[in-house]
Protein backbone atom coordinates (compact mmCIF):
# COMPACT_ATOMS: atom_id res chain seq x y z
CA UNK A 1 0.00 0.00 0.00
CA UNK A 2 2.53 2.41 -1.50
CA UNK A 3 0.22 5.37 -1.26
CA UNK A 4 -1.95 5.36 1.88
CA UNK A 5 -3.12 8.00 2.71
CA UNK A 6 -2.34 9.96 -0.60
CA UNK A 7 -4.77 11.91 -2.49
CA UNK A 8 -4.49 11.81 -6.05
CA UNK A 9 -6.14 14.26 -8.79
CA UNK A 10 -6.16 12.85 -12.31
CA UNK A 11 -8.13 15.11 -15.17
CA UNK A 12 -9.30 13.45 -17.76
CA UNK A 13 -9.65 10.07 -15.61
CA UNK A 14 -13.00 8.55 -16.28
CA UNK A 15 -11.43 6.89 -19.44
CA UNK A 16 -8.34 5.48 -21.27
CA UNK A 17 -4.94 6.01 -19.43
CA UNK A 18 -6.12 8.28 -16.86
CA UNK A 19 -8.67 5.82 -15.78
CA UNK A 20 -6.20 3.10 -15.73
CA UNK A 21 -3.77 4.82 -13.76
CA UNK A 22 -6.84 5.87 -11.42
CA UNK A 23 -7.40 2.03 -10.32
CA UNK A 24 -3.49 1.70 -10.01
CA UNK A 25 -3.00 4.62 -7.05
CA UNK A 26 -6.56 3.20 -5.78
CA UNK A 27 -5.06 -0.51 -5.29
CA UNK A 28 -2.15 1.22 -3.41
CA UNK A 29 -4.30 2.90 -0.96
CA UNK A 30 -4.97 5.74 -2.44
CA UNK A 31 -7.49 8.00 -2.63
CA UNK A 32 -8.37 9.17 -6.07
CA UNK A 33 -10.62 12.47 -7.59
CA UNK A 34 -11.13 12.96 -11.22
CA UNK A 35 -12.28 14.80 -13.59
CA UNK A 36 -13.75 14.56 -17.09
CA UNK A 37 -15.97 17.41 -19.28
CA UNK A 38 -17.78 14.44 -20.24
CA UNK A 39 -20.81 14.05 -17.65
CA UNK A 40 -21.96 10.22 -18.86
CA UNK A 41 -18.29 9.46 -18.67
CA UNK A 42 -18.16 10.53 -14.80
CA UNK A 43 -21.48 8.67 -14.07
CA UNK A 44 -20.18 5.67 -15.72
CA UNK A 45 -17.08 5.97 -13.40
CA UNK A 46 -18.53 7.03 -10.60
CA UNK A 47 -20.60 3.53 -10.59
CA UNK A 48 -17.71 1.23 -11.90
CA UNK A 49 -15.65 2.47 -8.81
CA UNK A 50 -18.55 2.63 -6.37
CA UNK A 51 -17.67 1.69 -2.41
CA UNK A 52 -13.94 2.54 -3.56
CA UNK A 53 -12.21 5.74 -2.30
CA UNK A 54 -13.10 7.64 -5.79
CA UNK A 55 -14.78 10.88 -6.72
CA UNK A 56 -15.71 11.95 -9.73
CA UNK A 57 -16.72 15.36 -10.76
CA UNK A 58 -18.02 16.98 -14.17
CA UNK A 59 -15.65 19.61 -14.94
CA UNK A 60 -13.88 21.05 -18.48
CA UNK A 61 -10.24 22.09 -18.09
CA UNK A 62 -10.16 24.62 -20.13
CA UNK A 63 -12.92 26.39 -17.59
CA UNK A 64 -10.73 28.39 -14.91
CA UNK A 65 -13.35 28.65 -12.61
CA UNK A 66 -15.26 25.23 -12.72
CA UNK A 67 -11.41 23.52 -11.75
CA UNK A 68 -11.18 26.11 -9.18
CA UNK A 69 -14.45 24.80 -7.43
CA UNK A 70 -13.77 21.19 -7.97
CA UNK A 71 -10.38 21.89 -6.12
CA UNK A 72 -12.39 23.50 -3.35
CA UNK A 73 -14.64 20.60 -3.28
CA UNK A 74 -11.28 17.76 -2.94
CA UNK A 75 -9.67 20.60 -0.28
CA UNK A 76 -13.07 20.34 1.54
CA UNK A 77 -13.15 16.39 1.16
CA UNK A 78 -9.67 15.20 2.11
CA UNK A 79 -7.68 18.36 2.98
CA UNK A 80 -4.61 18.13 0.61
CA UNK A 81 -4.13 16.68 -2.86
CA UNK A 82 -0.35 14.90 -3.13
CA UNK A 83 -0.44 14.09 -6.53
CA UNK A 84 -1.94 15.86 -9.73
CA UNK A 85 -1.28 13.87 -12.98
CA UNK A 86 -2.57 16.15 -15.83
CA UNK A 87 -4.43 13.52 -17.96
CA UNK A 88 -7.03 14.88 -19.65
CA UNK A 89 -6.10 15.44 -23.75
CA UNK A 90 -7.23 15.67 -27.21
CA UNK A 91 -5.69 15.46 -30.67
CA UNK A 92 -6.70 17.40 -34.04
CA UNK A 93 -7.76 14.97 -37.16
CA UNK A 94 -4.33 13.92 -38.80
CA UNK A 95 -3.83 16.24 -41.57
CA UNK A 96 -0.71 17.98 -43.45
CA UNK A 97 -0.03 21.48 -41.49
CA UNK A 98 -1.00 23.52 -44.71
CA UNK A 99 -4.86 22.10 -44.08
CA UNK A 100 -5.02 22.39 -40.65
CA UNK A 101 -8.45 24.14 -39.76
CA UNK A 102 -7.85 27.02 -37.04
CA UNK A 103 -10.65 25.60 -34.62
CA UNK A 104 -8.87 22.10 -34.41
CA UNK A 105 -5.66 24.43 -33.83
CA UNK A 106 -7.39 25.75 -30.96
CA UNK A 107 -8.77 23.59 -29.08
CA UNK A 108 -6.11 21.07 -28.76
CA UNK A 109 -4.35 24.60 -27.44
CA UNK A 110 -6.77 25.29 -25.60
CA UNK A 111 -7.54 21.68 -24.09
CA UNK A 112 -3.55 20.49 -24.19
CA UNK A 113 -2.00 23.53 -22.85
CA UNK A 114 -4.25 26.16 -21.54
CA UNK A 115 -6.10 23.89 -19.59
CA UNK A 116 -3.34 21.93 -18.18
CA UNK A 117 -1.49 25.08 -17.00
CA UNK A 118 -5.18 26.26 -15.45
CA UNK A 119 -5.30 23.20 -13.97
CA UNK A 120 -1.57 23.55 -12.52
CA UNK A 121 -1.65 27.01 -11.42
CA UNK A 122 -5.27 25.70 -9.06
CA UNK A 123 -3.39 23.06 -7.69
CA UNK A 124 -0.05 23.95 -7.61
CA UNK A 125 -1.39 27.18 -5.60
CA UNK A 126 -2.68 25.06 -2.86
CA UNK A 127 0.52 22.72 -2.76
CA UNK A 128 2.51 25.72 -2.27
CA UNK A 129 -0.20 26.26 1.53
CA UNK A 130 0.49 22.44 1.86
CA UNK A 131 4.28 22.80 1.84
CA UNK A 132 4.83 19.87 -0.80
CA UNK A 133 3.41 17.79 -4.09
CA UNK A 134 4.21 16.01 -7.07
CA UNK A 135 2.83 17.14 -10.84
CA UNK A 136 2.85 14.84 -13.38
CA UNK A 137 1.81 16.16 -16.78
CA UNK A 138 0.94 13.80 -20.00
CA UNK A 139 3.34 14.78 -22.36
CA UNK A 140 3.79 12.74 -26.06
CA UNK A 141 6.54 11.81 -28.01
CA UNK A 142 5.22 14.03 -30.32
CA UNK A 143 6.58 16.44 -28.15
CA UNK A 144 10.25 15.87 -29.32
CA UNK A 145 9.46 14.12 -32.81
CA UNK A 146 8.76 15.72 -36.10
CA UNK A 147 6.09 13.68 -37.52
CA UNK A 148 3.47 14.62 -40.42
CA UNK A 149 0.00 15.15 -39.34
CA UNK A 150 0.62 15.85 -35.58
CA UNK A 151 1.39 19.92 -35.61
CA UNK A 152 -1.13 21.47 -33.03
CA UNK A 153 -0.90 18.42 -30.78
CA UNK A 154 3.15 18.58 -30.78
CA UNK A 155 3.21 21.93 -30.29
CA UNK A 156 0.76 21.73 -27.00
CA UNK A 157 2.87 18.46 -25.62
CA UNK A 158 5.74 20.28 -26.32
CA UNK A 159 4.41 23.15 -24.15
CA UNK A 160 3.75 21.18 -21.38
CA UNK A 161 7.65 19.81 -21.24
CA UNK A 162 8.46 23.49 -21.04
CA UNK A 163 6.21 23.88 -18.17
CA UNK A 164 7.13 21.13 -16.33
CA UNK A 165 10.94 22.67 -16.85
CA UNK A 166 10.05 26.44 -15.69
CA UNK A 167 7.62 24.86 -12.82
CA UNK A 168 10.31 22.69 -11.57
CA UNK A 169 12.81 25.81 -10.92
CA UNK A 170 9.93 28.09 -9.96
CA UNK A 171 8.11 25.30 -7.21
CA UNK A 172 10.91 22.97 -6.39
CA UNK A 173 11.94 25.42 -3.19
CA UNK A 174 8.14 25.11 -2.36
CA UNK A 175 8.60 21.26 -1.99
CA UNK A 176 6.94 20.43 -5.29
CA UNK A 177 8.42 18.79 -7.95
CA UNK A 178 7.08 18.58 -11.60
CA UNK A 179 8.07 16.22 -14.20
CA UNK A 180 6.29 14.65 -17.53
CA UNK A 181 5.77 11.64 -18.98
CA UNK A 182 6.06 11.49 -22.86
CA UNK A 183 4.37 8.25 -24.00
CA UNK A 184 4.74 6.74 -27.99
CA UNK A 185 1.76 5.44 -29.39
CA UNK A 186 0.05 3.56 -26.34
CA UNK A 187 -2.16 0.03 -26.96
CA UNK A 188 -5.09 1.88 -25.48
CA UNK A 189 -6.81 4.94 -24.24
CA UNK A 190 -7.23 7.65 -27.42
CA UNK A 191 -5.72 4.66 -30.12
CA UNK A 192 -8.74 2.19 -29.07
CA UNK A 193 -9.65 2.84 -32.78
CA UNK A 194 -5.86 2.73 -34.39
CA UNK A 195 -5.66 -0.95 -32.45
CA UNK A 196 -8.73 -2.41 -34.94
CA UNK A 197 -6.28 -1.40 -37.80
CA UNK A 198 -4.00 -4.44 -38.03
CA UNK A 199 -1.88 -2.73 -40.60
CA UNK A 200 -1.37 0.19 -38.60
CA UNK A 201 -0.49 -1.75 -35.20
CA UNK A 202 2.13 -3.51 -37.31
CA UNK A 203 3.05 -0.43 -38.45
CA UNK A 204 3.91 1.40 -35.51
CA UNK A 205 5.39 -1.70 -33.58
CA UNK A 206 7.71 -2.07 -36.68
CA UNK A 207 9.08 1.49 -36.03
CA UNK A 208 9.64 0.80 -32.21
CA UNK A 209 12.89 -1.64 -31.31
CA UNK A 210 10.63 -3.29 -29.23
CA UNK A 211 8.54 -4.42 -31.75
CA UNK A 212 5.58 -3.43 -29.50
CA UNK A 213 2.95 -0.25 -28.98
CA UNK A 214 3.26 0.71 -25.39
CA UNK A 215 1.30 -1.62 -23.34
CA UNK A 216 -1.19 0.84 -20.63
CA UNK A 217 -0.43 -1.47 -17.68
CA UNK A 218 3.75 -0.89 -17.74
CA UNK A 219 2.72 2.87 -17.91
CA UNK A 220 0.69 2.58 -15.23
CA UNK A 221 3.37 1.07 -12.70
CA UNK A 222 5.99 3.97 -14.31
CA UNK A 223 3.46 6.66 -13.13
CA UNK A 224 3.01 4.59 -9.59
CA UNK A 225 6.91 5.12 -9.98
CA UNK A 226 6.88 8.45 -10.59
CA UNK A 227 4.49 9.77 -7.60
CA UNK A 228 6.31 7.34 -5.12
CA UNK A 229 8.83 8.53 -2.26
CA UNK A 230 12.04 7.01 -4.47
CA UNK A 231 11.22 9.67 -7.14
CA UNK A 232 11.24 12.37 -5.33
CA UNK A 233 14.73 13.35 -6.57
CA UNK A 234 13.46 13.29 -10.13
CA UNK A 235 12.31 17.17 -10.68
CA UNK A 236 11.45 19.08 -14.26
CA UNK A 237 12.48 16.18 -16.46
CA UNK A 238 10.22 14.75 -19.16
CA UNK A 239 10.61 11.28 -19.43
CA UNK A 240 10.07 9.70 -22.69
CA UNK A 241 8.60 6.17 -22.55
CA UNK A 242 8.34 4.88 -26.40
CA UNK A 243 9.88 1.50 -26.60
CA UNK A 244 13.03 2.91 -27.89
CA UNK A 245 10.74 4.58 -30.69
CA UNK A 246 11.90 8.39 -30.63
CA UNK A 247 14.93 8.95 -32.85
CA UNK A 248 14.95 5.53 -34.07
CA UNK A 249 15.22 5.23 -37.90
CA UNK A 250 13.66 2.15 -39.14
CA UNK A 251 16.11 1.26 -42.00
CA UNK A 252 19.95 2.78 -41.76
CA UNK A 253 22.00 3.47 -43.91
CA UNK A 254 24.35 -0.31 -42.76
CA UNK A 255 20.59 -1.69 -44.23
CA UNK A 256 20.74 -0.05 -47.59
CA UNK A 257 24.55 -1.04 -47.85
CA UNK A 258 24.13 -4.41 -46.84
CA UNK A 259 21.50 -4.95 -49.13
CA UNK A 260 23.38 -3.86 -51.76
CA UNK A 261 21.16 -0.84 -52.94
N1 LIG B 1 -2.87 6.89 -25.79
C1 LIG B 1 -1.67 7.23 -26.22
O1 LIG B 1 -1.05 6.53 -27.03
C2 LIG B 1 -1.01 8.48 -25.72
C3 LIG B 1 0.32 8.71 -26.10
C4 LIG B 1 0.96 9.86 -25.66
C5 LIG B 1 0.29 10.74 -24.83
N2 LIG B 1 -1.01 10.50 -24.48
C6 LIG B 1 -1.67 11.48 -23.62
O2 LIG B 1 -2.13 10.82 -22.45
C7 LIG B 1 -3.34 11.45 -22.00
C8 LIG B 1 -4.43 10.40 -21.86
O3 LIG B 1 -4.64 9.83 -23.16
P1 LIG B 1 -5.70 8.68 -23.45
O4 LIG B 1 -5.13 7.86 -24.53
O5 LIG B 1 -6.14 8.05 -22.19
O6 LIG B 1 -6.89 9.56 -24.08
P2 LIG B 1 -8.48 9.36 -23.96
O7 LIG B 1 -9.06 10.13 -25.09
O8 LIG B 1 -8.84 7.92 -23.81
O9 LIG B 1 -8.80 10.10 -22.58
C9 LIG B 1 -8.66 11.49 -22.45
C10 LIG B 1 -9.74 11.98 -21.51
O10 LIG B 1 -9.62 13.41 -21.40
C11 LIG B 1 -10.94 13.95 -21.38
N3 LIG B 1 -10.94 15.35 -21.77
C12 LIG B 1 -10.69 15.86 -23.01
N4 LIG B 1 -10.83 17.20 -22.97
C13 LIG B 1 -11.13 17.53 -21.71
C14 LIG B 1 -11.40 18.76 -21.05
N5 LIG B 1 -11.39 19.91 -21.73
N6 LIG B 1 -11.68 18.75 -19.74
C15 LIG B 1 -11.72 17.58 -19.05
N7 LIG B 1 -11.50 16.39 -19.62
C16 LIG B 1 -11.22 16.37 -20.92
C17 LIG B 1 -11.71 13.09 -22.38
O11 LIG B 1 -13.12 13.21 -22.19
C18 LIG B 1 -11.16 11.71 -22.05
O12 LIG B 1 -11.92 11.05 -21.08
C19 LIG B 1 -3.66 12.54 -23.01
O13 LIG B 1 -3.17 13.78 -22.54
C20 LIG B 1 -2.90 12.12 -24.24
O14 LIG B 1 -2.58 13.20 -25.07
C21 LIG B 1 -1.67 9.40 -24.91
Amino acid sequence: MKFKDKVVFITGGTRGLGKAMAQGFLSEGASVAVNDKDAEMVAKCAEEFKGKSLVAYTADITDYEEMESVAAKVWDAWGRVDVLINGAGVVAPLVPAEKAKKADFDRVIDVNLKGTFYVTQIFGRKMIGQKGGRIISMSSQAAVLGERGFLSYSISKAGLMTMTRNLAYEWGRYGITTCAVAPGFMAGGMNEGLLKRGDLVDFISKRTPVGKMGQVDDLVAFILFLASKEASYINGETLVFDGGATGYAPETLLDVISKGR
